[in-house]
């Protein structure tokens, strides 16, 4: 039997006046489908098409970057305003298409915005850019970080802005900031990664500035009528690093500024509580034994965050059964439910939730990484072992995010391992093409 009266198909007005037809998102996904010179392809539109006309009231893209030398993997969409050729006309209108493309459904597609700060591999930089020069120690696969000079921050809060901008002129119908995951602004946020002694670092208040600030510009730049959200992390679940309750005072400033949707997430690459998992357990913080039970992760910490919020609220991070949605909105612990690996695979889940045909999202995570084998498993003293499960796991997830851009079905039967070297394959031919690209230009 089926149910259509679902909460989630409510809609939900925005600050800025902006409605969202529902209450399901398709959280952001990096696609790593740019072509050599960091611009939208025709895989972006038809991946987009199947999400839009999938259901969900709001798509978020994948990370586009602001910095073509410090990309978050090769193939990111870059907006780079010092370099002509990521925001040309033809780049403009390779977007325009990726935006119509991923609104047929009707629903708001919001471009996500991002830096990628110290979380830059190798094969993209030797050299990534951060607060301070922390370096990320995951398989040697990051280099020492420079610290930005006080100019260079100013004129990256100013490309966030500018990014905005280009967004809503190719139609895009909003934009989300992130601020999460260990990525510059997130980075900014902690103690452990930003050691600055400068208006950028130390107390709270000037960690949280580049946030503040580039939010601000952003808003100049858009007007009071574009959605803005900013994705943040609940808790780094790091050692040190940014806290819960220090999210909970930066969440009160935020208050004061016109934020439509905060989205709650938490953890980085070395603690990567986002999709579930447990990290390096010499830098992990304790996480509440709830929140590691719980279905959605960071359920508790949203409500502790509701409790001070004045903007909407969206939570993500491992919600899979339609009861644990509606529970959340009907509970008010949020507005908005983020939605992200059940759309890796099949891509019309929102709506068949929505129309009452299904009340459990297709889980992989759980099987795919051998945590049979005890040495492999999530919470294996075993580091070496963790991180290249964990790579596995996210390596399955990109392989059949290509295959639904190139018009095909999910490949469910793919291992983990396999998915970890053809992962790697294409990570390294993406940033052999796009170097050879840059070389060719120079
Ligand atoms: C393949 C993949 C790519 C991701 N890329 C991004 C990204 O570009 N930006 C972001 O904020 N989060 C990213 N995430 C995190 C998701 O947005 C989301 O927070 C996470 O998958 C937890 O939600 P889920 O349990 O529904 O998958 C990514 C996750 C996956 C699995």
């Amino acid at each position: 039997m089926t149910s259509t009266s679902s909460i989630l198909s409510e809609p939900l007005r925005l600050p800025c006046g902006a409605v969202l037809p529902n209450r399901l998102c398709k959280a952001a996904m990096t696609e790593g489908l740019a072509d050599e010179h960091l611009r939208a392809t025709p895989r972006h539109d038809t991946l987009y098409r199947r999400w839009s006309e999938g259901g969900a009231g709001l798509l978020l893209t994948g990370n586009v970057q602001v910095d073509r030398r410090v990309l978050e993997r090769p193939a990111n969409v870059t907006i780079d305003m010092s370099d002509a050729i990521t925001h040309d006309a033809e780049a403009r209108s390779r977007l325009a298409r990726w935006a119509k493309a991923g609104t047929v459904g009707g629903n708001h597609l919001w471009m996500q915005i991002n830096h990628a700060g110290r979380q830059s591999p190798r094969y993209v930089t030797m050299q990534p850019l951060a607060p301070s020069p922390q370096q990320l120690g995951m398989l040697g696969n990051f280099g020492k970080p420079r610290a930005l000079t006080e100019e260079e921050i100013l004129d990256l809060i100013q490309r966030f802005a500018r990014v905005a901008t280009v967004a809503r002129e190719t139609g895009f119908t909003g934009v989300q900031i992130h601020a999460a995951h260990g990525y510059l602004l997130s980075s900014f946020l902690s103690p452990v990664t930003n050691r600055r002694i400068d208006a950028w670092g130390g107390a709270l208040e000037n960690r949280a500035r580049m946030l503040i600030e580039t939010l601000r510009a952003t808003r100049g730049a858009v007007g009071a009528d574009f959605p803005i959200s900013i994705k943040l992390n609940s808790d780094d679940f790091r050692k040190g690093g940014f806290s819960n309750d220090e999210c909970l005072q930066v969440v009160q400033w935020l208050n004061a500024e016109p934020v439509d949707l905060l989205e709650i997430s938490g953890g980085s690459y070395e603690q990567p509580a986002l999709v579930g998992h447990l990290g390096d357990a010499s830098t992990a913080a304790p996480q509440r034994e709830s929140t590691r039970k719980r279905e959605a992760y960071f359920l508790d910490y949203a409500e502790r965050i509701r409790a001070v919020a004045k903007m909407p609220l969206m939570v993500t991070g491992g919600f899979r059964l339609r009861e644990t949605m509606e529970a959340a909105v009907s509970e008010n612990a949020c507005d908005m439910i983020g939605l992200g690996r059940p759309l890796c695979t099949h891509t019309d889940v929102a709506g068949a939730l929505l129309r009452g045909e299904t009340r459990e999202l297709p889980a992989f995570e759980r099987g795919l990484v051998l945590a049979d084998k005890g040495m492999f498993s999530p919470t294996s003293r075993f580091a070496l072992f963790r991180q290249l499960n964990a790579f596995g796991e996210i390596g399955w997830y990109y392989l059949n995010l290509f295959r639904l851009a190139d018009s095909r079905g999910p490949d469910l039967q793919r291992g983990a391992l396999s998915a970890l070297v053809g992962y790697l394959l294409t990570e390294y031919r993406a940033a052999a093409r796009m170097h050879r690209a840059r070389r060719a230009r120079a």
